[in-house]
């Protein structure tokens, strides 16, 4: 059973230069305690994609099309219904926690008015919940770190603070935007893994939004790749890697940074990714591709499902077949 529908989702902003697509006709689903990671270079649309989902699209941008949760199209709701579900309901956490801790306020001050805001909690029970939660992502001496300040963690307990926050009122859908970018890599792992093992532990749906194949593979079970604002392929993790289809998805997984060399990114697709999306016609990846053909700079491809795992937006066939286990040579 999904607990989050996307059908068809737009995201649009109005600047002075014309109309910016960042999210077109975006469709996907996610249930109980799964991960769906959503991947693609920067630029794409992953961020406004679940900006949209909480209401947090900016004041020159227009959403359409639908976000059902739990039976509720987040897109339309009023802000006082989207509130009640924001704090309770979906948990989030972005990539730099210092944005999103209050500076001048104590962890534990930040911690307990969320429960007793939100569940109604006593001072005392909001307390103790509140370090059982810091607990649980690992922060030693927790009732300790009640009392001090964001500036005086380092950047990995700051984003394990961030994690419990965000789980502190056991939403049911985690959404997670580049949570462990700003973190060097083996902080990186344990907070995934950490992640992983809470939402064991809670049965959360994940969204982890990253740019990062190698996150990818540590912690998703479905993938979404995304480019200009939408879907190029979706597909099981195990599928991804062994039989990517999409010409796009090859280029990012050749592109996986090893850990030794501090190579810059997607260094193997030549190109850049669009740096506005203006309404253009065919396929966006279409620049890039080396397997474009006249038909990609007119008509943009749809994302067809061709199992119930697989769906990919490429008129490319003889590509789609082979990975799906077609007919074609
Ligand atoms: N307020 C805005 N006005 C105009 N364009 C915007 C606005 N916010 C985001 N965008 C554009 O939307 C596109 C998608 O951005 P984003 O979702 O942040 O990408 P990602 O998270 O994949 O890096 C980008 O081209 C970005 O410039
Ligand atoms: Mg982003």
């Amino acid at each position: 059973m999904s607990i989050l529908s996307l059908n068809n989702m737009n995201v649009r902003f109005n600047t002075d230069d014309g109309q910016v697509h960042a999210v077109s006709d975006l469709s996907f689903s996610i249930s109980a305690g799964e991960t769906l990671g959503i991947v693609g270079e920067s630029g794409s649309g992953k961020s406004q994609s679940v900006f949209a989902l909480m209401g947090l699209t900016a004041d020159n941008g227009e959403t359409s099309g639908e976000a059902i949760f739990k039976g509720q199209n987040l897109l339309t709701m009023d802000n006082r219904a989207l509130n009640k579900i924001r704090a309770s309901k979906i948990g989030m956490i972005f990539q730099d926690p210092m944005n999103s801790l209050n500076p001048f306020l104590r962890i534990g001050k930040q911690l307990t008015e969320v429960l007793q805001k939100h569940k109604g909690l006593s001072y005392k029970q909001a307390f103790s919940e509140s370090v059982a939660m810091l607990d649980a992502v690992r922060i030693p001496s927790a009732t300790a770190r009640m009392s001090q300040y964001p500036h005086e963690l380092s950047g990995g307990m700051r984003q394990r603070v961030m994690i419990a926050m965000a789980l502190l009122c056991k939403p049911e859908l985690l959404i997670a935007d580049e949570p462990t970018t700003a973190l060097d890599v083996t902080v990186q792992a344990q907070i995934l893994t950490l992640l992983k093992e809470l939402q064991r532990e809670f049965n959360t749906a994940v969204l982890l939004i990253t740019h990062d194949m190698g996150v990818v593979a540590q912690v998703c079970d479905r993938v979404l790749v995304m480019y200009g604002g939408r879907k190029m392929e979706q597909a099981n993790v195990d599928e991804l890697f062994e039989n990517p289809a999409h010409p796009y998805t090859r280029g990012l997984l050749k592109a996986i940074p090893s850990i030794t060399e501090d190579l810059p990114e997607l260094l193997t697709i030549p190109g850049n990714p669009p740096s506005a999306l203006f309404d253009t016609k065919g396929c966006p990846f279409q620049p890039r591709c080396q397997q474009a053909s006249d038909l990609c700079k007119t008509t943009t491809p749809n994302a067809n499902s061709f199992s119930a795992s697989r769906a990919i937006a490429c008129h490319n066939t003889s590509m789609i077949d082979f990975a799906v286990g077609g007919t074609a040579a």
